[in-house]
């Protein structure tokens, strides 16, 4: 492994066009549970269909708001871990090189942000966004849990507000899918950083970055739906092996 983190750190010091996928595996060091793990994911424990769907919202919306709201309180509690904060100074490295990190992450939890990491695309929105169901304007709301639910909107008296992330069922935004499609299009280093990759379309971009003769790497102590298609893969959690591949990407400077 320590082959292939020098081999990746040295490609990162070349590349000046890097696409990072991520999903729920990078926060899973910072105690936000992901979706598929067996034991403790979310959908082990919560039904999906219930919850995370436009139709779900419409049927309970008490439920549904209380339980995003509970996650949302989650993520507000959580620290972005040494996964999260090398990805941020990598960026920082890259740029200082002239070259552009594009972060694609399918996370809620804003904790990229919170690293540090500017070239960020939400691409299933965010847990600290809510907007009104009856305007669409979005407010951000404060540390504290809603005082009822589903909470009532502030910009319309017969409104509510609903968490801005994408439902099963629900289109990505446009501007997100935007930045993917820009960043994909001359990318040159593409990884692949804790995401099952079971879900489309950003399960589908590893394809694309290599058609266009990018470098792949995927960093996840387990096998994925990719792991068969990529050039490296890094079999190990993400706070664990992006620091190193931080310091190797240092070493061939
Ligand atoms: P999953 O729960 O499907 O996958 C999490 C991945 O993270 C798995 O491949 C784990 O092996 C890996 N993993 C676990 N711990 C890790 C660690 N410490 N370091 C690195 N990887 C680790 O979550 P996602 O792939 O993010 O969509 O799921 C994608 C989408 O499906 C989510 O955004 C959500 C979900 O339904 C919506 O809600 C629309």
């Amino acid at each position: 492994m320590d082959d292939a983190i020098q081999a990746v750190g040295e490609r990162l010091a070349q590349a000046r066009h890097v696409v990072v996928v991520t999903g729920a595996g990078v926060s899973a060091e910072s105690h936000i549970p992901t979706f598929r793990d067996t034991m403790h994911g979310l959908w082990a424990e919560f039904d999906a269909e219930k919850l995370a769907t436009p139709e779900a919202f419409a049927t309970d919306p008490e439920t549904v708001t209380r339980w995003y709201d509970w996650r949302r309180l989650g993520c507000l509690h959580a620290e972005p871990n040494p996964g999260h904060l090398a990805l941020a100074e990598i960026e920082r490295r890259i740029g200082d090189l002239g070259g552009k990190l594009t972060l694609l992450t399918q996370n809620v939890d804003g904790l990229h942000l919170r690293a540090g990491s500017r070239r960020v695309a939400e691409l299933h929105g965010s847990l600290h966004r809510w907007r009104c169901t009856k305007t669409g304007k979005e407010t951000r709301p404060g540390p504290e849990a809603f005082e009822t639910y589903p909470p009532p909107s502030p910009f319309a008296e017969d409104g509510m507000l609903r968490p801005s992330v994408v439902w099963f069922g629900e289109m990505l935004p446009e501007q997100a899918l935007r930045a993917a499609d820009e960043a994909l299009w001359s990318c040159d280093l593409f990884l692949s950083v804790g995401t099952s990759s079971l879900v489309h379309p950003s399960a589908g971009w590893v394809h694309l970055a290599s058609a266009r003769g990018a470098v792949t790497v995927e960093v996840n102590p387990e096998e994925t739906a990719i792991t068969g298609e990529v050039d490296w893969a890094l079999r190990g959690k993400s706070g664990e092996v992006m620091p190193r591949v931080l310091d190797a990407m240092l070493a061939s400077l």
